[in-house]
């Protein structure tokens, strides 16, 4: 997820630099990683880039205070990496071959290798490691050939498969910017004598007076009077405009009231992006970054998976499809644990390191000793180049885009479309699946994010269930199988939101112990998703009911079973187990959120806790 920003102004007021340095100062929360613009005027265009961590913006001010003055019109960018490391021979704007055309780009251009090899071919020399960078060349050609910027952009974009949100600018028609979209968002803003382009409002709202949505597929054509649309095939279409009465800091938030109602409401993108380039048209899976070979993955015979936290709940959940798909040994360890136990690493011992930050110091110290004892590594984060990623031999990244808010959300599910996807590659190149079967897994990973935004639109039947149940003080959250898992993720949601005290535990062990604790008063919150659990799942309940538990069952759509015997129930589109937590998450999540906010609690920095833990 990066944030990108555009203004046509005209010669008489040239403040185009003071525009995109202000809003992508606003925009940092979408992507720091670098950052860059490009100015352009007749004959000229202009470029700066930093990549200076968290401090990228900062950094571009300081250089960009050498620009020549003078430019009405230009673009910016800010970015979060997904493909090449986050440095400045990789930061956007990117230039084509003349130096002339130059572009930013928000999403992933799935099939840029391709696109690359024919650009080289032709003679094109393309000096970044990213995706985006082929969109300038692409221009290019089409400009060659006679085609107008529009059509340049409506030619380069049909060549194109994957996600965009994409702006054009050439110094030969420096007062128009051209800007397109495809799943990642984009608005156009207006005011007398300047338009603007942006990711979202933020970058523009004490800027423009009138803001409009572009939709997939449009193509928008910015001057200093105004803007003009047409479709992918040329043909006029009109953009939606967009009624904002935010401040800044709700616009920050994309119009949510925190960043953790934002986070959980962006997990179906999260999902989509993180699978996004990754199934292959003939049903094959790859990994472009995860720089293993093939026959190095055959020689795993074992895999370890360490992670802290929600992590851990997501390794958790990627044990069960290693050993189901891939028939692959799998133990999972908290990483603050594993090293401390002199584990065994055999010849063929895969370890996996999962890390939202990739910065967290307990899974970075367990994967090296895991490297020092001889394992292979692979890291699976959210932050290009992160520690976790530079400590492992590959790396396989989710797509989650910057998650602020202290609670994993959408990193959670990411985690797990990721881990799963790496199982059903094992699986492909162990031969314990069919490759059909491959194929109609794959399917319905891809499917999931439809049913997280089911999931979603039942939000308030979860606050409603939450106000009832906010004087509660104690409780249990059950799970079995890919459900405990789940359970456990559900728990530790509610305790860092509400400082509440949850446990998730195992539906079938709370009869050995934990059942004495059950008494009128406690909450039992259970995860009854799955067919073949279920009759024993019923049993559970049950007996919790018995002993006077007030009952919050997650179940099924088509359940008619279980409303005799829960007090409330959370309802969730079915789905493949392997993929239910994704699914049933998403009720726990908004159940956690709901009481915190009943308690008054701050849901976004939650009492004594940290985004990311770099301390033992
Ligand atoms: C989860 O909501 C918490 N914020 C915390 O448990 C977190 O998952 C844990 O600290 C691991 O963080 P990481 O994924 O960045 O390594």
């Amino acid at each position: 997820m990066c944030g990108i920003i555009g203004v046509v102004g005209t010669p008489d007021a040239p403040d185009a630099l003071d525009t995109l340095l202000e809003g992508l100062a606003r925009l940092e929360y979408r992507g720091y990683d670098s950052a860059g613009v490009a100015l352009v005027r007749p004959g000229e265009t202009w470029r700066a880039r930093t990549a200076s961590g968290t401090e990228s913006v900062r950094a571009l001010v300081e250089v960009c205070a050498q620009a020549p003055p003078g430019f009405a019109s230009g673009i910016g960018h800010t970015r979060w990496a997904t493909h090449g490391a986050p440095e400045a021979e990789n930061a956007h704007p990117h230039l084509d071959c003349t130096g002339r055309i130059a572009i930013i780009h928000n999403g992933i251009i799935e099939n840029h290798a391709e696109l690359r090899a024919g650009l080289v071919e032709r003679g094109h020399t393309l000096s970044s490691r990213t995706d985006s960078e082929v969109l300038a060349h692409l221009i290019e050609e089409a400009r060659r050939a006679g085609a107008d910027l529009v059509e340049a952009m409506r030619q380069s974009l049909g060549r194109v498969r994957g996600a965009f949100a994409v702006a054009v600018v050439d110094a030969t028609e420096p007062d128009v910017i051209v800007a397109a979209r495809r799943v990642s968002p984009l608005i156009v803003g207006t005011a007398p004598g300047r338009t603007y382009l942006a990711s979202d409002v933020p970058a523009i709202l004490d800027r423009a007076s009138a803001f409009y949505a572009v939709d997939d597929d449009q193509v928008v054509r910015l001057g200093p009077a105004g803007f003009s649309a047409v479709d992918l095939e040329g043909a006029p279409v009109r953009l939606r405009q967009l009624a904002i009465t935010w401040d800044l800091e709700t616009a920050e938030k994309g119009g949510f009231e925190d960043f953790m109602t934002k986070e959980i409401e962006e997990q179906p993108a999260a999902l989509a992006n993180t699978l996004l380039d990754r199934r292959r048209g003939d049903g094959t899976i790859t990994f472009d970054e995860l720089r293993v070979a093939d026959d190095e993955l055959l020689e795993v015979r074992r895999v370890v998976i360490v992670a802290t936290g929600t992590s851990h709940h997501a390794a958790l959940v990627a044990k069960y499809a290693l050993e189901r798909w891939a028939r692959l040994t799998t133990e999972v360890d908290i990483a603050s644990e594993y090293r401390y136990r002199d584990p065994v690493v055999e010849v063929g011992t895969l370890v996996i390191g999962v890390s939202q930050s990739g910065e967290t110091i307990d899974t970075i110290q367990a994967v090296r000793e895991a490297r020092r004892r001889g394992a292979r590594v692979v890291a699976v984060t959210n932050v290009v180049d992160s520690s976790l990623a530079r400590e492992a031999d590959a790396v396989l990244y989710t797509r989650a885009g910057l998650e602020v808010s202290v609670a994993s959300t959408k990193s959670f599910v990411a985690q797990v479309a990721a881990l799963e996807m790496l199982a059903l590659r094992l699986a492909q190149l162990r031969g314990t699946l069919l490759a059909v079967d491959v194929e109609a897994h794959v399917r319905g990973l891809g499917a999931v994010g439809t049913l997280v935004a089911a999931a979603l639109t039942r939000r308030d039947v979860v606050t409603d269930v939450a106000k009832q149940l906010v004087g509660a003080r104690d409780f249990f959250y059950l799970g079995r199988h890919v459900g405990l898992p789940t359970a456990m993720e559900g728990a530790l949601k509610l305790k860092e939101l509400t400082y509440l005290h949850a446990e998730g535990y195992p539906g079938g062990e709370l009869k050995h112990g934990p059942l004495a604790l059950i008494e009128p008063g406690v909450v039992v919150v259970a995860v009854a998703t799955d067919p073949v659990m279920y009759d024993k799942m019923l049993s559970n309940l049950a007996e919790v009911k018995a002993r006077g538990a007030t009952l919050v069952v997650v179940a099924t759509d088509d359940d008619e079973a279980i409303d005799a015997v829960a007090d409330y129930v959370l309802r969730v589109p079915a789905t493949e187990p392997l993929f239910s937590p994704m699914v049933d998450v998403v009720p726990l999540q908004l159940f956690a959120y709901a009481m915190a906010r009943g308690l008054g609690r701050n849901v976004d920095r939650p009492r004594n806790l940290a985004k990311t833990v770099t301390v033992e």
